[in-house]
């Protein structure tokens, strides 16, 4: 794609501006979707639009350049200018807008905003209700905080600062206290993603949706290499410290459907016969724990664990 527009547009935030380079129509996506990009370092990172859905000649993108993580967003924000062409795959959705006629509760931390912005600005062009509330460290770092700030978002949209502090961090059990029908939607860091997981443990599991947009931490001090039985073909499976029980289980050949790989879709939720699962993921509630595991970030605690694969 053509590169129509690239500007910093908050403080370490790039916002890309994405055309067809003979300026035709674009494949139609969804609020939620994500792109594939391939920046100049040859990585493959995926970017969530952030414009509406309505509009077919432009997809836009906002990046965070995380100066602490393996380089993609670096590699972008530091080489793509206005005029470049970017390769990028065809938009893809694991975060679907479910139909809520109560209404929609979203949560979104940092640069967690971009997806959760296409969505506002398609239920403001279609009607929808929803609350948004919007957890930024500074002024200077909110991205969009003009159009949210704007009087037509007034009584609907909230902005909090913590200045980087988590004492200051907004107290999110007033927001989600009362489920009320909605649907709840979050995406931001992953502390946030947990404390709002943990809080909302009374909302129904099939309301509450989660995108992660880093990678979930592969490796912690106390992982062990443990191994892994698949029920139904016998076949025992080793899983390194380092590896994931999906990624060991597609090196021996045997796959399971997947989609985010980062512990929120829900995708690859697999039965868990025996064993005991160290749970990483956003999508199980407590009391799935002991007979499910998400194979793209769980790992076992047990020397072995028996799946229904
Ligand atoms: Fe999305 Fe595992 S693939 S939770």
């Amino acid at each position: 794609m053509r590169v129509d527009r690239a500007e910093e547009v908050a403080e370490g935030i790039h916002l890309y501006e994405l055309r067809h380079p003979d300026g035709a129509e674009l494949p139609e996506f969804t609020s939620g979707a994500h792109l594939s990009v391939r920046v100049p370092n040859g990585m493959i990172r995926k970017y969530s639009l952030c414009n509406d859905p309505a509009e077919r000649d432009r997809y836009v993108i906002a990046v965070r350049r995380e100066l602490v993580s393996r380089g993609g967003s670096v590699s972008l924000t530091g080489n793509v200018k206005a005029g470049d062409r970017l390769p990028v795959s065809a938009p893809r959705n694991d975060f679907v807008l479910v139909k809520s006629p109560a209404g929609y509760l979203f949560i979104a931390g940092g640069i967690g905003i971009t997806p959760i912005l296409s969505m506002v600005r398609h239920l403001k062009s279609t009607g929808g209700k929803f609350r948004l509330y919007y957890c930024t460290r500074t002024p200077q770092a909110t991205a969009f905080r003009d159009e949210l700030s704007a009087p037509e978002f007034r009584g609907q949209v909230k902005i909090h600062h913590d200045n980087g502090d988590p004492a200051q961090m907004l107290d999110l059990w007033p927001v989600l206290e009362r489920p009320a029908g909605m649907h709840l939607y979050c995406c931001g860091p992953r502390p946030l993603m947990q404390a709002v997981r943990d809080m909302s443990g009374h909302w129904s599991p099939s309301a509450v949706h989660f995108e992660a947009f880093t990678e979930p931490e592969k490796t912690k001090a106390e992982d062990q290499p443990f191994k892994v039985r698949l029920v139904k073909s016998g076949a025992v499976v080793d899983v390194p410290v380092g590896t994931t029980i999906l990624e060991a289980m597609r090196a021996q050949g045997h796959d399971a459907p997947s989609s985010c790989e980062s512990g929120t879709c829900g995708t690859c939720r697999t039965r868990l016969l025996k064993g005991e699962a160290d749970h990483r993921d956003l999508v199980l509630a407590e009391d799935e724990h002991a007979d499910n595991i998400m194979l793209c970030v769980s790992r076992a605690r047990s020397p072995e664990i028996v799946i229904d694969r």
